[in-house]
């Protein structure tokens, strides 16, 4: 039985075990996902288990994406580049970190049969999924990055390995093609990032990350004011199926059947 799991803080919420499980039984693989909220000392343990191969593989989610890079033998050339790990497997004997955020951001986008070729972005927040869409919307063929944050500092970190992004004063929402909300501000279905969207031109890309709760404040606003929206489900379907991919060389179906059971919580 191949064991595989997901680790995080908090971790109750995550849907990874429900997907990856339904796929394993969809594709005959003998094996199972479970969920786990580790310690710090015991994120070393459990990499070295993946070593010993009694753990077959790994997801990892916030905040530990930059922590788990530290105890592992190598990393893809993309889990280098965003400094963040969602995916380990081993590797003929070593442990090895990949990102599959990425591919997961730029597969939601292609879905909308919507071009971003040398269309400009804000990002609103600058924690660790970041780099990961800086680096998706790059390979989209976006033009002009921005980024808005409560905390400047933090943007001047992300500026260090991605130097060409902007920093833009809070509440100075320019005229962009697509804004993204990457902060937590939504994960409380009250919770509100209060931008004064009134004032846009109609027919914007609004992107949430968030896919739980599934209208986010954000999101809602956005709609009123006739714009797209998308929420974070695609993204969550599109790099847990690159996951299984890199575990299994099996690419899993993302259909209505799963999205349907998905929901059915
Ligand atoms: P991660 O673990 O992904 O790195 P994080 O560092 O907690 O997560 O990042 C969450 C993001 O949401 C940050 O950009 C954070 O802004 P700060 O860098 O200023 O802390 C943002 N965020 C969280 N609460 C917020 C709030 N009430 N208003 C605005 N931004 C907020």
């Amino acid at each position: 039985m191949k064991k595989h799991l997901i680790i995080g803080n908090p971790i109750n919420h995550s849907l990874s075990p429900k997907i990856h499980n339904y796929w394993f039984k969809k594709n005959k693989i003998e094996a199972v996902y479970e969920k786990k909220k580790p310690t710090l000392e015991e994120i070393e343990k459990i990499i070295q288990d993946l070593k010993n191969e009694k753990v077959y593989g790994m997801n990892v989610t916030v905040p530990f994406k930059q922590e788990v890079i530290k105890y592992l033998d190598d990393l893809s050339p993309l889990a280098k580049k965003t400094n963040s790990v969602n995916t380990i497997f081993n590797k003929d004997g070593r442990t090895f970190g990949d990102n599959t955020d990425i591919a997961g951001f730029e597969l939601s986008i292609l879905d909308l049969k919507l071009s971003l070729k040398n269309k400009t972005a804000i990002i609103f927040g600058a924690g660790g999924v970041v780099p990961s869409i800086i680096v998706a919307l790059q390979n989209l063929g976006v033009r002009e990055i921005n980024i808005m944050n409560r905390t400047s500092e933090k943007i001047k970190k992300i500026q260090l390995n991605f130097p060409f992004i902007n920093e833009v004063k809070w509440g100075d929402l320019g005229n962009h093609d697509i804004y993204i909300n990457a902060t937590s501000v939504g994960l409380n279905k009250e919770d509100d990032l209060n931008l004064n969207i009134q004032n846009l031109e109609k027919g914007k890309l609004f992107y949430d990350i968030i896919y739980n709760p599934p209208m986010t404040k954000f999101l809602e606003k956005a709609k009123k004011y006739e714009h797209q929206i998308l929420n974070g489900e695609k993204m969550f379907l599109y790099q847990a199926q690159k996951a299984f991919e890199l575990w299994h060389d099996i690419l899993p179906k993302i259909d209505d059947s799963l999205i349907n059971y998905l929901k059915d919580d």
